[in-house]
C-alpha cells in the first residue's frame, strides 16, 4: 500500500539538480548558460570548489541559480560548523556533511545555522558512499570497531541517529531510497545515479530513471553526465523534467 508521505510526494514535484563536474569554472557556466531559465539546482563539488572558489558560487547565486554545495565535510565539531556557517553565507540552498563525523559534529552543524535562520541550507547527511561495497566497508568497520558490518546495516545505522541530530536529508543511491523514505518519512533524500532511458549508466554502479527515482519517492535526483556530456543539455534536462513532474 502506497504511504501517506509518499502519496503526498507524488503530487509535489521532484527537483533536478545537475552536477557541475567540471575542471574550470569558465566550463561550468558555458553549461549554466545553456540551460538558460531551466529551473534545476546546480551542484558544485570539491573539483569545482577548489578550480574556482566560493567567487564562482557567488557568480550563480548572483545570476539567481539555485546552489548545492557539496564538500561532503567531515572534520571536528568546531570546524565543521565554522565552515557550514561560511557556506551559508554563500547562499546556497543545500550542503553536505559526512554522518561518519559523529553526532556531536552533525548537533554543531544545526546548531550553528539555527542562528542564521534566513540563510540556513538544508542540511544533507552523506552515510556510506556509493563506491563502498561490502568488502570495503568491512575494512573501515571492522578497523574502527573490531566488528565487519556491511553498507545496508551501517547506512541504516548512521542515518538512523542522524535524523534525531538535526540533519534535514540524506544522500542516498536509488536502491535505497524507498526503504529510506519508508523507515525515515521526515528526512529529504537527493538521489545520484539516475540515468534517462537508453543513456550509458558510466561508472555508476545502481542506476534508476528519472520516473522510476520519482515513483521511488526522490525528493530530488542528481544528474551530471547524460546533460553535460550531451549535445544538446537543454534538450535532456526539458525531457527530465518532463518526467520528474
Ligand atoms: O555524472 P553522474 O550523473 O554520474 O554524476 C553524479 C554526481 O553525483 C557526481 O557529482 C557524483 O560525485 C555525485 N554523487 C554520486 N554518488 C554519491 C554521492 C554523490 O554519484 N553517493
Amino acid at each position: 500500500m502506497i504511504g501517506v508521505q509518499l502519496k503526498k510526494h507524488l503530487t509535489s514535484k521532484t527537483e533536478l539538480i545537475v552536477a557541475l563536474d567540471f575542471p574550470r569554472a569558465d566550463r561550468a557556466m558555458e553549461l549554466v548558460k545553456k540551460l538558460g531559465l531551466a529551473s534545476v539546482l546546480f551542484k558544485v563539488g570539491s573539483e569545482l570548489f577548489l578550480s574556482g572558489g566560493p567567487d564562482f558560487v557567488r557568480e550563480l547565486v548572483h545570476q539567481k541559480k539555485r546552489v548545492f554545495l557539496d564538500l561532503k565535510l567531515h572534520d571536528i565539531p568546531n570546524t565543521v560548523a565554522k565552515a557550514a556557517r561560511q557556506a551559508a553565507m554563500l547562499h546556497v540552498e543545500m550542503m553536505t556533511v559526512h554522518l561518519a563525523g559523529g553526532s556531536a559534529m552533525i548537533r554543531a552543524v544545526a546548531d550553528e545555522l539555527s542562528s542564521i535562520p534566513e540563510l540556513k541550507p538544508k542540511i544533507l547527511g552523506v552515510s556510506v558512499l556509493t563506491s563502498f561495497d561490502d568488502v570495503r566497508c568491512a575494512e573501515v568497520t571492522k578497523a574502527m570497531t573490531g566488528h565487519a558490518i556491511d553498507v545496508k546495516t551501517s547506512v541504516a545505522g548512521l542515518v538512523s541517529y542522524a535524523q534525531n541530530c538535526g540533519v534535514d536529508g540524506i544522500v542516498c543511491s536509488p536502491l535505497e531510497v524507498a526503504q529510506v523514505r519508508k523507515d525515515f518519512p521526515a528526512l529529504y533524500t537527493v538521489v545520484p545515479g539516475i540515468r534517462p532511458e537508453g543513456t550509458p549508466s558510466n561508472d555508476q554502479a545502481r542506476v534508476m530513471t528519472p520516473k522510476e527515482a520519482r515513483s521511488a519517492g526522490a525528493h530530488a535526483v542528481v544528474v551530471g553526465r547524460p546533460i553535460s556530456e550531451a549535445k544538446d543539455p537543454s534538450a535532456v534536462v526539458e525531457k527530465i523534467l518532463g518526467d520528474l513532474a
